[in-house]
């Protein structure tokens, strides 16, 4: 029986928790799947920089390559940036493939286009890690939906902000040094201005947004702001009045129009996000049955990431295109992909 073969699009801090928790949790997921799970090829930047002891992973700077491999189920996306990521996750889609992506900034701008072509194209789409890195919130939010109007969302959706501002105030580390650790820990992003200044958490509502109104708030009429101008000495004064600096986004449906804000603000004891430490991401959901939910969870790094990932790929075997993995000769093709993909 073939393995479910996957293209992994990056090696960064991502990638590789992707990669080793597929091959270390190979017997839970073949388990659960039917079937083995083999990355079949990895996109790296620069081919020389990378040594992987399973030599027959394609190892390659060119997407073509991993795009024409003869077997290609999954690709999953953990690179950053708008593009190269959408074309080549609309090539994988029109090819047949089934996309996992945790790349926010892309799905904030291409979400909506992404899920018509992956509806077209019959195959499935996993974005559970573009929001709230291991918390299972886009599962959850599906869910509720099923029943429930979600009247109002609100949370701490930037692992390394929540982490820096609890560094200042616990550590009395400056902005810098917690900043610095933070990319250490493989919680920032690759250029942790989108993290600092407040754009990964915005393009994090919008991922939210889309999935829960339906729609993208205005973002001309959005606020968007980061963490910058919160000194050590305004957190320490803060402190000494029972409160504490958190870094929120919420999104709120008025009307025909959804407000998003993205900004600090200071909160005291008896608020559910004061006690939501370091890298941790909080989620609360106020919906019209059930009334308001909180999730709370590693909001980045290398497995929490992963982990999303690996979620969303066992989703898309057990519960979205079960047949796809457990019949290859389904259609008389391998990995029942269209014929044209092949010749
Ligand atoms: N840089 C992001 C964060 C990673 O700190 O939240 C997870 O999306």
């Amino acid at each position: 029986m073939s393995a479910i073969s996957v293209g992994l699009l990056g090696f960064g801090t991502v990638g590789k928790g992707v990669y080793e928790t597929i091959n270390k949790h190979q017997g839970r997921l073949q388990a659960i799947l039917g079937k083995q799970v083999k990355v079949s090829a990895i996109l790296v930047k620069n081919v020389d920089k990378h040594d992987l002891p399973d030599k027959d992973v394609l190892l390659t700077d060119d997407f073509q390559k991993i795009i024409e491999l003869p077997k290609l189920d999954v690709v999953i996306d953990a690179i950053v940036g708008k593009e190269p990521g959408y074309t080549y996750l609309r090539q994988a889609v029109t090819r047949g493939c089934h996309v996992i992506t945790a790349n926010k900034e892309m799905f904030a701008h291409h979400g909506s286009e992404l899920k018509t072509l992956a509806k077209e194209h019959n195959v499935s789409l996993g974005f559970e890690a573009t929001v709230g890195g291991g918390i299972p919130i886009i599962q959850t939010l599906k869910q509720l939906l099923n029943a429930n109007k979600i009247e109002r969302i609100e949370g701490i959706l930037n692992g390394t902000s929540n982490f820096i501002l609890t560094s200042m105030r616990e550590e009395k580390l400056s902005f810098e040094t917690a900043l610095k650790i933070a990319q250490e820990k493989g919680y920032a992003e690759a250029d942790p201005e989108n993290d600092i200044e407040g754009y990964d958490a915005f393009y994090k509502a919008v991922v939210l947004s889309e999935l829960v109104f339906g729609k993208t708030p205005e973002w001309e009429k959005s606020t968007r702001k980061g963490i910058t101008d919160i000194s050590i000495e305004q957190i320490n004064i803060a402190s000494s009045l029972g409160l504490r600096f958190k870094h929120v986004a919420s999104l709120e449906k008025e009307k025909n129009e959804v407000r998003c804000t993205v900004k600090p603000v200071l909160v005291g004891e008896s608020h559910p996000l004061y006690r939501v430490e370091g890298v941790q991401n909080a989620v609360s959901i106020d919906a019209d049955i059930v009334g308001n939910i909180s999730l709370q969870g590693p909001g980045a790094g290398m497995f929490p990431t992963a982990s999303a990932i690996v979620e969303d790929l066992i989703h898309l075997g057990t519960n979205d295109f079960p047949a796809v993995f457990e019949e290859d000769e389904a259609e008389g093709i391998e990995g029942g992909l269209p014929v044209w993909a092949l010749l």
